[in-house]
């Protein structure tokens, strides 16, 4: 008998910001709802910004909590301190952290700082698969097509690995630095195939700036010179993207 694979890929456009906020939290509010101890795949950036917002307000709204929850985030950069502004890990302290009840222990971001990058990519994949595996993961989309920080050419078998950001990836988080040349060199990210083991993506990309990013996502093939594009080939996407 053939294996029937049902598959959900959803391509919803937003009339605004706060729209595509709102519509990604109801869907993890749902996860956490529907599992407790979920574990959420997380993201930075300015896209997600707003939907921290709004999962926060649902969140002291007092219909779910994240204690039996675990979180993981696809990437920090090499070389910058936790307790500096420009870490992932500080990042993630402002727009959700503080604000919410999931414990310490479960909040997981890769180590920059660490002496052995090898080893830290290594321990960081081990612990996403000891936690039983992503359930919900969230994505934003850089210009040329990255995810995490998967750049263009990563193999979509990689696991957690340490990468030289692209020269259009340095520019685009230019704003976040005093210049462009303070921007780290190196990050290190969770894999394609790490993303892709998650059960459930939703993928945010809002403003001029994507629009192109999503054209080629929704019209061409699946290709490594286009790292987003794999996510044709997950069995549940959500894509809300709007300008
Ligand atoms: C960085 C992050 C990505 C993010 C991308 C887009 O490169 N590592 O995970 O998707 O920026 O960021 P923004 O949402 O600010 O456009």
């Amino acid at each position: 008998m053939p294996v029937i694979t049902s598959k959900q890929f959803r391509w919803i456009e937003v009339e605004n910001y706060g729209e595509m906020s709102r519509l990604a939290a109801a869907i993890f509010e749902q996860q956490l709802l529907s599992k407790p101890n979920s574990v959420l795949g997380l993201a930075t950036g300015s896209s997600p910004i707003g939907f921290y917002e709004a999962l926060v307000a649902r969140f002291k709204h007092g219909n779910f909590s994240f204690q039996e929850a675990q979180s993981f985030n696809l990437d920090e950069y090499v070389g910058v301190a936790e307790a500096n502004e420009t870490s992932y890990h500080s990042y993630m302290e402002r727009h959700l952290f503080s604000h919410i009840d999931l414990p310490v222990a479960k909040r997981h971001l890769p180590i920059g700082m660490t002496k052995n990058i090898h080893a830290e990519c290594e321990r960081y994949e081990q612990a996403i698969i000891q936690s039983g595996g992503i359930d919900l993961q969230l994505l934003g989309i850089g210009v040329n097509g990255h995810i995490g920080f998967n750049e263009p050419g990563t193999s979509f078998t990689s696991k957690t690995h340490v990468v030289e950001l692209a020269e259009a990836t340095r520019e685009e988080n230019a704003k976040y630095f005093l210049s462009k040349e303070t921007v780290p060199t190196h990050a290190i990210t969770m894999g394609i195939e790490t993303i892709m083991n998650a059960n459930q993506i939703v993928l945010l990309a809002f403003g001029d700036h994507k629009t192109e990013a999503i054209k080629r996502l929704r019209f061409e093939g699946i290709s490594e010179n286009f790292p987003a594009s794999i996510l044709k080939e997950h069995p549940h996407v959500t894509v809300l993207f709007g300008k």
